[in-house]
């Protein structure tokens, strides 16, 4: 029971794919959820599932791109006691930087890095407080190597894994603990959102498959945490494969 001790989840993005996973299963093992992302019916249809686990869930609308709308959740983190946050919410566009708009652009720094930075930052102080606490940060394999054809996404992947390993870091000694989740293609919407990209659709982890996994390895304290074998091999790849050479295999993976 991994999760056991830990009272009550905040998990942002849970209205599908991994978001969805991860309340799952962290309900199964006892923990209460708060769920957070813009489609209500799907969360509310989500909270209703887990509550049959034993567990209470409530349901947060929430456009994590918009400052005003996340900066509601600053209460709620600082005062219910939420001793787990999943900052899981994220999404990515591929095609080249000049044919995606900027709103798509900035909304991906909004929602993968400043509402990710925000959360985080209401969130610890209470836990330290507490001496207390999990923050896990979902990043990705994209984390590894500058992606061209996903320049964005993959630098907001980046700075999320640097983060995370830093403030994991900082945090030694507190009882807090932080933690970057690398998930490389996964069976969820995600490719929906992001568009077209066969390519990097070979070998996707099944979502079940890779949350548990996620969760084993959150659950034993590893800082950085790269899901299924072929992931690891890449992750382990890009640190002894030139730059260019790394950048060029990958361009052509994300060549639409
Ligand atoms: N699937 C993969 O291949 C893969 C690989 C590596 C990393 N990841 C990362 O894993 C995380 C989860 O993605 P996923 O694969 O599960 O994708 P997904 O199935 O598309 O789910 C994305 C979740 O984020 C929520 N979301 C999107 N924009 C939002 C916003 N503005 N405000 C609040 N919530 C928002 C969505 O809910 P609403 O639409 O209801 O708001 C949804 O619940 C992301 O950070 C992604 O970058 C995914």
């Amino acid at each position: 029971m991994p999760f056991a001790n830990h009272k009550k989840a905040l998990i942002t993005g849970a209205s599908a794919g991994l978001g969805r996973e991860f309340t799952l299963q962290i309900a199964r093992q006892g923990t209460d959820v708060v769920l957070v992302a813009r489609r209500l019916d799907k969360l509310k249809e989500l909270a209703e599932q887990v509550r049959s686990f034993g567990v209470s869930a409530e349901t947060i609308a929430c456009d994590l791109e918009k400052p005003a709308e996340r900066a509601r959740l600053r209460a709620l983190i600082e005062s219910t006691g939420v001793d787990l946050l999943i900052n899981n919410a994220g999404f990515g566009k591929i095609g080249r930087f000049s044919e995606i708009s900027l709103e798509h652009h900035l909304g991906q720094v909004e929602l993968n890095i400043k509402a990710l930075v925000e959360l985080t930052h209401y969130a610890v102080p209470v836990m330290k407080q507490k001496g207390f606490g999990t923050i896990v940060n979902i990043a990705s394999t994209a984390s590894f190597i500058a992606i061209p054809n996903f320049a964005v996404y993959a630098a907001s992947k980046k700075f999320v894994r640097d983060f995370t390993e830093a403030l994991a870091f900082e945090l030694k000694g507190t009882g807090v603990r932080a933690c970057a989740v690398c998930p490389g293609p996964t069976e969820t919407e995600f490719f929906e959102v992001a568009g077209n990209a066969d390519k990097l659709k070979l070998g996707m982890m099944k979502c079940d498959v890779a949350v548990a996994e996620a969760l084993e390895g959150i659950a034993r304290g590893d800082v950085r945490i790269v899901l299924g074998a072929s992931n690891k091999a890449l992750a382990a790849a890009s640190r002894v494969i030139p730059d260019k050479l790394g950048m060029s295999i990958v361009a052509m993976l994300t060549k639409t």
